[in-house]
């Protein structure tokens, strides 16, 4: 009896189960799912080569809650997105793409695949993830948004796709560190609404609250505000969005508001085509437009995006990340340096000067915490590169951020440059000095007027640095460094100029990437390499260096 009453329950439950994951099929491209109710989770199936379904997600009223663009499995399951259903109901789901032959829909394994769970399990399966730079749990991740420092913490918020490992659904995911090195996930910060997904934007602290701007990306790209009273995890948005709009050009975004101290009033910087616009504020909701820079200056190969404006000692510098146009091809750091007055910058270069903050290929979108203590300008980019980003090698999640880096100003001749170097909380991270490089280590070297740095593995890959002192160039190679195959536009040499000659190297080294400082400043550059086992091996002709390992 006891055994049949237990068929019986197995028998219910999967059945139950079973219906719930049957879809309504309503035509070639069309289907509905509904919800198993009383699960937290329902497990979405992923498969990347193929194109999006767009989904609405109705509530029990009916009512669209939210939508968003899954690549649902067609044939095979690449991973697992978890959407939280909170009160969904049914998935109206219609499929895009060429697979949508005459009745093939219900045919997909999704349907098979989909499951509810109250759980979600985000164990790390990339061997390529880093072991001490900042990732998502999973999906996609590209610019650091909103970062600011306050009550002893680090914030972060990044461009995140939860539903996805390539760029789609743009939120923001948020973390926080109390050392800039360990990484803790919070909830979403910001997630969609009717005026568009929700693209980069910054934080400032005012008083007791911390207001985010970023840019609604609809129909149109216009600015919104949205304000935390619980210090930057959750988020009330605006009533009165959007609170800035244009209609003369459609790249209008990345706001970045500061309180400016010389005016005693908000300023406001984003990017506007070719060019960054200023405004000004009193209160952060009405803004003022002030004046626009850009034209003629610098680099104007790409888009410019996601400035930045800040005092160094007594002169301003205007970030201006551009994409493509980087010396290597792709997205790059660009900046100027000169004098802002609250109204107008004004750029002490001549046009033609192009200073790029980082030499290397995986250098974008940089900008930095607002409110930094000491009065630092603690900055961190993006460790990717748009013309390959959604194709590396991994799966679980994609992209990581750069080491915090501190910015500071030299002078080469004429010209003033910033300079980089690895954030202090850097050094905690120092181990015992080892023998050989290990997948996570610091390398400093000492060099000579010629230094040549060789890392390889077993497998012959390969990455090869060499500082010239004569001709002042650093310059990295990774056309042997392993996994090349994802992207004709990865494998490439990227050359830096020194500003003079370097003493000191450091190079740190995080399982798929390498970022190589002078120690005092003058160079930085950061690249991506998939060496398909880590590189162990080290040669070096004329210098020295010491390895240390790295104690996360
Ligand atoms: C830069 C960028 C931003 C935009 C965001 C969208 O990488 O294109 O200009 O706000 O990404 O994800």
């Amino acid at each position: 009896m006891k055994r049949v009453l237990l068929t019986l329950t197995v028998l219910l439950a999967v059945t139950l189960m079973e219906a719930q994951v049957t879809p309504i099929v309503l035509g070639d491209s069309h289907a509905m799912l509904k919800m198993m109710q009383g699960k937290k989770f329902v497990l979405l199936p992923v498969q990347e080569a193929e194109d999006i379904a767009s989904i609405a997600v109705l509530d029990n009223s009916n009512n669209m809650v939210q939508r968003l663009n899954v690549k649902l499995a067609i044939d095979r399951v690449d991973y697992y997105v978890p959407y939280e259903l909170k009160g969904a109901a049914l998935l109206d789901i219609e499929f895009h793409g060429d697979r949508r032959q005459k009745g093939a829909v219900g045919e997909f394994v999704c349907w098979k695949e989909i499951e509810f769970s109250d759980t979600f399990d985000t164990t790390n399966r990339e061997r390529f993830r880093p072991v001490y730079h900042h990732t998502p749990l999973y999906g996609w991740m590209n610019d650091p948004n909103g970062m600011f420092f306050k009550d002893g913490t680090w914030h972060l918020y990044y461009q995140w796709n939860p539903y996805g490992s390539q760029w789609e659904n743009m939120h923001w995911g948020h973390s926080t560190s109390r050392d800039l090195i360990h990484w803790e996930t919070h909830p979403i910060a910001l997630e969609p609404d009717w005026l568009g997904s929700i693209f980069s934007g910054s934080c400032v602290t005012n008083g007791d609250e911390v207001v985010a701007f970023y840019t609604s990306a609809g129909m149109h790209q216009t600015q919104s505000m949205a304000v935390s009273k619980d210090g930057g995890r959750t988020f009330e948005k605006y009533s009165g969005n959007p609170v800035l709009t244009t209609s003369d050009v459609p790249d209008f975004r990345d706001p970045r508001p500061f309180w400016n101290e010389d005016i005693k009033a908000w300023n406001l910087i984003l990017a506007a085509g070719q060019e960054m616009r200023i405004y000004s504020s009193k209160d952060l909701k009405e803004w003022k437009y002030e004046s626009s820079f850009g034209k003629g200056y610098g680099n104007h190969s790409g888009v410019w995006e996601c400035p930045d404006l800040f005092k160094i000692n007594n002169k301003w510098v205007l970030i201006c990340n551009i994409n493509p146009g980087g010396p290597f091809g792709g997205s790059a750091t660009q900046y100027f340096v000169g004098q802002f007055d609250g109204h107008k910058f004004t750029c002490e270069s001549m046009p033609k000067v192009t200073k790029w903050m980082d030499y290397g290929k995986d250098h974008y979108a940089t900008v930095s915490f607002y409110n930094a203590p000491e009065n630092r300008r603690v900055v961190m980019a993006w460790m990717s590169n748009w013309q390959y980003a959604n194709h590396v090698p991994t799966k679980q999640y994609r992209s990581g951020n750069s080491i915090p880096r501190d910015l500071g100003l030299f002078t080469c001749g004429e010209e003033t440059y910033v300079s980089v170097v690895p954030s202090k909380e850097m050094l905690t991270l120092r181990g015992a000095k080892v023998k050989k490089p290990t997948e996570a280590c610091e390398i400093i070297i000492d060099t000579k007027s010629m230094t040549e740095i060789v890392l390889s593995n077993s497998k012959g890959e390969q990455v090869t640095m060499v500082y010239d002192a004569q001709k002042q160039t650093f310059s990295m190679d990774r056309t042997k460094s392993g996994k090349l195959s994802f992207s004709e536009a990865f494998p490439c040499v990227t050359t830096a100029p020194t500003y003079g000659t370097i003493k000191q190297l450091r190079l740190f080294i995080d399982r798929c990437s390498i970022e190589a400082f002078d120690a005092e400043g003058k160079m930085s550059m950061t690249n991506l390499v998939f060496p398909s086992e880590p590189y162990t091996n080290i040669k070096i002709k004329g210098g020295k260096a010491t390895i240390y390992e790295i104690k996360y």
